[in-house]
């Protein structure tokens, strides 16, 4: 089944064209450039980006992919959660698309999709699986009983991991994406010489709170600055990641033992970070679990994991009609029908 996706929820805009779990092309167009000297998103200008980008990625997608629009099957794309205006412009054009070529439309929730990225990586992997999806605005654990039957287990109770992690780096004269530039000039953590906070959140021992170790960093920089202290960067980047990683891996781990679960998944743009990967990896091997990670191409946003989810979706009989609107936030266990 031949799929055209389209993603424009934050600050890519990206076009894919899948079949099942294979991947014909996938054209992304990065709006960081643009969005850097502002040092975040500026969902306006992501916007009026996403509407002259949307048409010639979606022709590169058809291009790449060497067929024809009257070869397409079905149009996906991401209706939530996302930047409302950045998601209308993807929403529109699905529409239309799907109205003019007459096929069916698949509305895709955008966390779903970062899951789905682990299917174009890994064929073998098929739920269930417990997942530690950790993206620039979501921090949660969820138990993928189906393709598209999600269960939280647990989130964060303030900032998403990627959240803390760039706004921490702005605190430190790091350039958006924060968390990306953070994790490239880490060295060595040093909590004697930096002792941030363990986050916990009472009672909700899967949980997280990031906020309040955001506030330590942002605090630690501001009352060095006031005293004339240089703050050792690469140093802070270090412990930071490190104190992050240790609460993601520690909770997603019990949460799995405590299920039951066996297979471990990670997703979403921080799934990225290199700690995160190797300290996942070292405790699933040393535990027992069986652990998956998209590759790096697919881990930030992009439009074939929109693809892939969108097969998932379209079997399940989640299509919408021409009244589907976009929807800024959406929890990921909410149904279409
Ligand atoms: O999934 P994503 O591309 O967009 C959302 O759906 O939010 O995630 C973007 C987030 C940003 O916060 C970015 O700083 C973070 O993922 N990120 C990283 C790394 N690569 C991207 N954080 C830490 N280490 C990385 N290597």
């Amino acid at each position: 089944m031949i799929i055209l996706s389209i993603e424009t929820s934050c600050d890519e805009t990206s076009v894919a064209v899948t079949n099942e779990r294979q991947i014909l092309s996938n054209v992304v167009a990065t709006q960081i450039e643009r969005h850097k000297i502002f040092g975040g998103v500026v969902p306006e200008i992501a916007s009026r980006m996403h509407s002259e980008a949307i048409l010639p990625v979606c022709n590169k997608a058809i291009e790449n992919a060497s067929i024809t629009y009257k070869d397409i099957d079905a149009i996906a794309v991401t209706y939530a959660p996302g930047l409302i205006g950045a998601l209308l412009v993807g929403v529109n054009f699905a529409k239309g698309l799907a109205l003019s070529l007459k096929k069916p439309l698949i509305p895709v929730h955008h966390l779903r999709s970062h899951i789905a990225a682990n299917y174009i990586t890994h064929s073998d992997l098929k739920p269930p699986f417990l997942c530690l999806l950790v993206s620039g605005g979501n921090s949660v654990i969820a138990r993928v009983n189906d393709y598209t039957d999600f269960q939280i287990i647990g989130r964060t109770h303030d900032d998403a991991a990627g959240e803390c992690f760039d706004k921490c780096a702005r605190a430190m004269g790091l350039d958006y994406p924060g968390g990306v530039n953070l994790d490239k000039i880490a060295t060595e953590p040093d909590f004697s010489k930096y002792p941030l906070p363990v986050p916990s959140v009472s009672g909700c021992e899967y949980d997280f709170s990031f906020s309040g170790l955001k506030t330590a960093v942002v605090n630690l920089i501001h009352n060095n600055a006031q005293k004339g202290n240089e703050v050792d960067v690469p140093v802070l980047c270090a412990t930071l990641k490190q104190r992050v990683c240790d609460i993601l891996c520690n909770n997603t781990l019990k949460a799995a033992k405590d299920l039951g679960i066996n297979t471990i998944a990670i997703a979403g743009g921080v799934s990225a970070n290199s700690l995160l990967r190797k300290q996942m990896q070292n405790m699933c091997k040393e535990q027992g679990f069986s652990l998956y990670y998209p590759e790096l191409k697919y881990c930030g946003d992009n439009a074939a994991m929109v693809g892939v989810q969108g097969y998932y979706e379209y079997l399940k009989g989640n299509t919408a009609d021409e009244s589907l609107n976009a929807t800024a936030t959406m929890p990921i266990t909410e149904e279409m029908n």
